[in-house]
């Protein structure tokens, strides 16, 4: 339960799902060294997706007085946050990996937004739904990941 009276708590848990997304960033930034069309595509827009959920964060952050921190460090943060070792090169083994990483993501604002809504005051009920947008969004990220996944042979 995030409690109202603390603000630096909920700017502090926001702050965590900021880096997260920053990690998830660095999963698509380098769509274009992807042969396949699909993936290339995709993931262009997935890099769109997450650049999105970032500044939907960081302007929740700051509307609530808060200081998004940076970390610009993109690349494996999620890996060695879930401890996943994330072979590029290995199409199979990534399109699994960020299959994974989606599905924690979507776990992960499942919870928060929960969180948020046992709360009955409204501020926290307006946060609930930025949050689902993201929940919803690595949602759908996953589920076609799952899916490419299934098709790649
Ligand atoms: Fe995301």
């Amino acid at each position: 339960m995030i409690s109202l009276v603390d603000d630096r708590k909920l700017i502090g848990e926001l702050n965590k799902i900021l880096t997260l997304e920053h990690g998830h960033l660095g999963m698509y930034e380098n769509y274009p060294d992807y042969k396949d069309k699909d993936i290339r595509r995709t993931f262009r827009r997935f890099m769109e997706i997450e650049i999105e959920h970032i500044n939907k964060l960081k302007n929740t952050i700051r509307n609530l007085g808060g200081k998004p921190f940076a970390i610009v460090e993109s690349g494996n943060i999620i890996g060695r946050m879930l401890g996943i070792t994330i072979q590029v090169s290995d199409i199979k083994n990534t399109l699994g990996s960020y299959s994974l990483i989606e599905k924690k993501s979507f776990e992960g604002y499942s919870k928060f937004v929960l969180d948020l809504e046992e709360d009955a005051e409204k501020r926290n009920q307006f946060i609930a739904e930025i949050a689902v947008s993201n929940m919803l969004e690595a949602d759908l990220m996953h589920l076609w990941l799952k899916d490419k996944l299934k098709t790649m042979r």
